[in-house]
């Protein structure tokens, strides 16, 4: 589990029997980001991931630094153990294939899935059918990315293998996921037998298996982690499996416990001295030159250790918010220069180190 890490071949992952994993979180908490790692994880035993991207934007193509991506399965990425800084294990290489779905093309296949239409769908298309559909009925959207990403988990090769061994998802934020994933109940409702309705079962009996895990991605402030606490209860509600929290750009601690302590009380005296100790001001000069050049820089400096200290007592608050979930939680740190490639290694390498793959 995540809360025992130990040498990363002595246990097993936490999401061993999961082939879906969906990735959400309030927005711009680093869902596309951690998707993303996630899948280079998944991957660097030498298994293949592919990872989905739902809201047309082309993020993934974007971290990892290529075109945009058509709306076909490409392979994006390679990934080894070696390769994420980890020891041991297979020397195998792992690919990270990707797809960004295309909700016209994906709405055609559908119908094509079907009612074989062929010619008649590049029809339909001309006359803006699509167009019709996807907005009159905005559900109609949610039914093609959720079919296509249980299709890709469930499809297999020619050899009776499983295509991936992994899919991931980069998600609708928290807000709206369950509603997401519901859908195809609501259309199954709606359409009570006939392809369709299989279709929307077969789908809703994916997801709401052991076989998907809905991850939350949050940072350590306040509305965030109320919308993952949140999230997790219409989720449990909803009936769909909910499977760890993944705490993103967590800032390392600067102050020790007794130092933070300290910038509660008076210490200016003691703070002083403790600067001229240590150089800040000049070494071989009088007490009394040490203490006028260190003067100016005292209370800034404690007004930035008490900013910090009031940081982390938050972080402290929401830390034990999301404890109380009792959910595998995974811990990412804040990268310095936001998430380029060499960074995304790193995450996925976090992820994999903490049980998360
Ligand atoms: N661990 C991290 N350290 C530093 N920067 C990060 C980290 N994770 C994400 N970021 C940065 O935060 C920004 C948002 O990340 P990302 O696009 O992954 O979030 P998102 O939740 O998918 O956003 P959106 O809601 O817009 O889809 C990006 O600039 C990314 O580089
Ligand atoms: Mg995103």
């Amino acid at each position: 589990m995540a809360s025992t890490p130990g040498p990363p071949d002595q246990h097993d992952p936490d999401w061993e029997g999961v082939r879906l994993h969906v990735v959400t979180g309030k927005g711009g908490t680093g869902k596309t980001s951690v998707a993303a790692a996630l899948a280079l994880a998944l991957a660097a035993d030498g298994g293949r991931t592919l990872l989905i991207e739902v809201e047309g934007r082309q993020g993934i193509a974007e971290l990892f630094g290529i075109a945009a991506l058509p709306y076909e399965e490409r392979k994006v990425a390679t990934v080894s153990r070696a390769q994420l800084g980890l020891p041991g294990g297979s020397r195998a290489t792992g690919e990270i294939f990707a797809l960004a779905i295309d909700t016209e093309q994906a709405l055609l296949e559908y119908l094509d899935m079907f009612y074989k239409l062929g010619r008649a769908g590049k029809a339909l298309q001309k006359v803006g059918f699509v167009d019709f559909a996807t907005t009159i009925a905005p559900g109609v959207r949610d039914v093609l990315l959720t079919g296509k990403a249980c299709e890709a988990a469930r499809r297999k090769g020619p050899d009776g293998r499983r295509a991936y061994d992994a899919i991931v998802m980069d998600a609708p934020p928290t807000g709206r996921i369950t509603r997401f994933l519901n859908v195809n109940s609501e259309v199954a409702g709606l359409a009570r037998f006939g392809p369709i309705h299989g279709q929307a079962q077969a789908v809703m009996r994916v997801l709401k298996s052991p076989e998907t895990a809905v991850h939350l991605v949050t940072v350590l402030e306040e509305m965030p982690v109320q919308e993952t606490v949140d999230g997790v209860a219409d989720l449990s509600e909803a009936g769909l499996p909910v499977g760890g929290v993944l705490v993103n750009m967590v800032r390392p601690p600067l102050l020790d416990a007794a130092a933070l302590a300290a910038v509660d009380g008076d210490h200016r005296e003691e703070v002083a001295v403790a600067l001229g100790a240590v150089g800040l001001g000049g070494r071989s000069r009088t007490a009394a030159t040490v203490r006028a050049a260190v003067e100016p820089l005292l209370d800034p400096l404690l007004d930035q250790a008490r900013e910090h200290a009031e940081r982390v007592e938050l972080e402290r608050a929401q830390r034990i918010d999301l404890q109380q979930l009792r959910l595998p939680t995974y811990e990412l740190p804040l990268l310095g220069e936001g998430v380029d490639l060499a960074g995304l290694y790193r995450l996925a390498g976090e992820l994999k180190q903490q049980g998360a793959a």
